[in-house]
C-alpha cells in the first residue's frame, strides 16, 4: 500500500546539527526510500511560525531561507512536495473546525503550553492552539507517517486523538491515524554547554556554519574535567561517526580535549562542507526556489482541498 509522509519546521530561525540529526535528516532518508504511488510532504510552518515572529522582514527571509535549507539538505523537489503552509488554505480552516471539538484542559495538557505557563510566559492563543493546527496539517493529507524529533511526539498524538475524536463524534471515518517517526538512538543532540541543542540557548552550531564557525563553537564545548572521554565533545561526534570508528581516536587521545575537539572540528566541517556548497549555489537562484514553493503549493492545494471538501460534507456545511 502507498505511504503518505509529511512533515515540516517552523521558520523561525538557522536550523543547527540538533534540528538535523533529530528531525530533518528523516525527511531525506525517507524521500530516498519512498516506493511508487508514495507521497512524501515537507512544509514550511509559518503560520506556526507567526506565533513567534512578527516582523515581515524576518519572516520572508526566515522562510525563503528555509526553502534554500530544505532543498540543500537533498529534499528533491521532483520526488517530494515542498510548500508554505499559508499557501494551503485549508490548513487554518480545518484547525478551526478542529477547535469546535476540542476542550480547554485538553490543549492545557500540552508539554509545550505546560512549559511556557511554567515560565510564566505570555501566550498568544495562536500558540495555545498550536497543536490543533498541527493536527489539521497532518490530518489533510491521509498522512501514515510523521518523521519528527522527540519533543514533537506529543503533537502527533494530539493529531490522532483528535482524528479518532472527529471520527467518533461525525461516526465516520474520514480521518486516517498517523504514526510518529524518530530517529532511533538520537534522542535530544547536545548543545556545546551540554544542554539540547536550541535557537533559544545560544548554544548551536549551525548546519550550514562555515569552518571558523564550527572550530569557534566547538572549542567553546564544555568539557568535564577528571574524565579521559570528554561527553559532550563525544555525544556530537557520535552524531557522524559509529563506536567502533572512534574508539581508537579516543583510546589514543584519553585526556587530550584540545586533540579531540580538534578531530571532530574536521569531522563536522566535511560532514558540513558538501551542503555548505549546494546552498551558496541555490541561494544564487533565488527565482528557482520560489518556483519550487509555487509549484508545491499547487500539488499540496490539490490534496488539501478536496479533503477539506470531504471534511464540510460530513459536518453539514456544504
Ligand atoms: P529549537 O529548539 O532550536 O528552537 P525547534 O523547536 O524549531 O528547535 O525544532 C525543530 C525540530 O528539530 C523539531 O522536530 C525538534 O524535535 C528537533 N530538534 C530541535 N533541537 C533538537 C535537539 N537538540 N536534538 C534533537 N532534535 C532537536
Ligand atoms: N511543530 C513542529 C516543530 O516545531 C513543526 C510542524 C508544524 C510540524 N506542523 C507540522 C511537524 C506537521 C510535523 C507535521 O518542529
Amino acid at each position: 500500500m502507498s505511504k503518505i509522509i509529511l512533515s515540516g519546521v517552523k521558520p523561525t530561525g538557522r536550523p543547527h546539527i540538533g534540528n538535523y540529526f533529530g528531525a530533518m535528516k528523516q525527511f531525506v532518508d525517507l524521500q530516498n526510500k519512498l516506493a511508487s504511488g508514495d507521497h512524501n510532504f515537507i512544509m514550511i510552518a509559518d503560520y506556526h511560525g507567526l506565533n513567534f515572529i512578527h516582523d515581515q522582514a524576518t519572516m520572508r527571509e526566515n522562510t525563503l531561507n528555509l526553502a534554500i535549507d530544505y532543498l540543500a539538505i537533498g529534499i528533491d523537489p521532483v520526488k517530494s512536495t515542498i510548500f508554505k503552509q499559508s499557501d494551503v488554505s485549508a490548513h487554518t480552516e480545518l484547525g478551526w473546525i478542529f477547535n469546535t471539538i476540542t476542550t480547554m484542559p485538553y490543549l492545557m495538557r500540552a508539554h509545550a503550553f505546560k512549559d511556557a505557563e511554567a515560565k510564566n510566559k505570555e501566550i498568544s492563543v495562536g500558540a495555545f492552539d498550536y497543536p490543533m493546527l498541527m493536527a489539521a496539517d497532518i490530518l489533510l493529507y491521509n498522512t501514515d507517517i510523521v518523521p519528527v524529533g522527540q519533543d514533537q511526539k506529543q503533537h502527533v498524538e494530539y493529531a490522532r486523538d483528535t482524528a479518532l475524536k472527529f471520527n467518533h463524534i461525525f461516526k465516520t471515518e474520514t480521518f486516517k491515524l498517523p504514526d510518529v517517526l524518530t530517529i532511533e538512538g538520537v534522542a535530544v543532540v547536545p548543545g556545546t554547554d551540554g544542554q539540547k541543542m536550541s535557537k533559544s540557548y545560544g548554544n548551536t552550531i549551525g548546519l550550514f556554519a562555515t569552518r571558523e564557525e564550527i572550530t569557534k563553537a566547538v572549542m567553546g564545548i564544555v568539557t568535564d574535567s577528571g574524565s579521559d572521554v570528554p561527553k559532550n565533545v563525544y555525544a556530537m561526534h557520535r552524531l557522524l561517526k559509529s563506536e567502533a570508528e572512534l574508539a581508537p581516536l579516543y583510546e589514543a587521545n584519553k585526556g587530550k580535549y584540545k586533540a579531540l575537539k580538534d578531530a571532530l572540528v574536521e569531522d563536522i566541517d566535511a560532514f558540513i562542507k558538501p551542503m555548505r556548497e549546494r546552498r551558496e549555489e541555490l541561494a544564487r537562484d533565488i527565482d528557482k526556489v520560489h518556483a519550487v514553493l509555487a509549484e508545491g503549493a499547487i500539488k499540496a492545494r490539490a490534496q488539501a482541498d478536496m479533503k477539506l471538501a470531504e471534511v464540510k460534507k460530513v459536518i453539514g456545511v456544504l
